[in-house]
């Protein structure tokens, strides 16, 4: 389950990226994936038109819709991969179980370039930082793969 704050820029690339390495390397439908946002502010929205643009341009095109995160996604996952400090401490603070929090863990501790920094919120800045977060994403997911697939 990948999680950000708002689930229309970087969860939802995250989980689009996942997909196509899966799909690269053979291991399509090996893993079930989810992304969601610790608010609800764009619940039932597409991704931000940014992020698809962006995607785009990079050729990949991708369908989303945009949900909370809930508890009970605790025990639908065994791993939830939270794009920042902040979106670690939102979903932390949903259930005081230590053996849940172990869980969780930041997108960038799979990143070669800026290990367990947070991925940038692209929301305020330019087309760059979506660019960024895109490169970000990219290689960190296909580590993230490659670390569960074959470990
Ligand atoms: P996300 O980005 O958490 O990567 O989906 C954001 C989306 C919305 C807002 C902030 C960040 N917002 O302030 O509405």
């Amino acid at each position: 389950m990948f999680v950000c704050l708002g689930n229309i820029c970087r969860s939802p690339l995250a989980k689009a990226l996942f997909e196509k390495h899966e799909y690269e390397n053979g291991l399509q439908n090996r893993f079930y994936i989810d992304s969601a946002g610790t608010n609800r502010n764009h619940a039932g929205e597409g991704a931000d038109r940014r992020t698809l643009l962006n995607a785009r341009k990079n050729g990949l095109v991708f369908y989303h819709e945009a949900k909370q995160f809930k508890l009970s996604h605790f025990e639908t996952f065994d791993l939830i991969v939270v794009m920042d400090r902040s979106n670690e401490n939102n979903v932390k603070s949903l259930s005081a179980d230590m053996e849940l929090h172990k869980k969780v863990h930041l997108m960038r501790k799979w990143d070669i370039h800026g290990t367990n920094e947070d991925v940038p919120d692209p929301w305020y800045g330019g087309p760059e930082g979506f660019e960024e977060v895109f490169q970000i994403l990219n290689r960190s997911t296909a580590a993230l793969l490659r670390d569960l697939a074959f470990g």
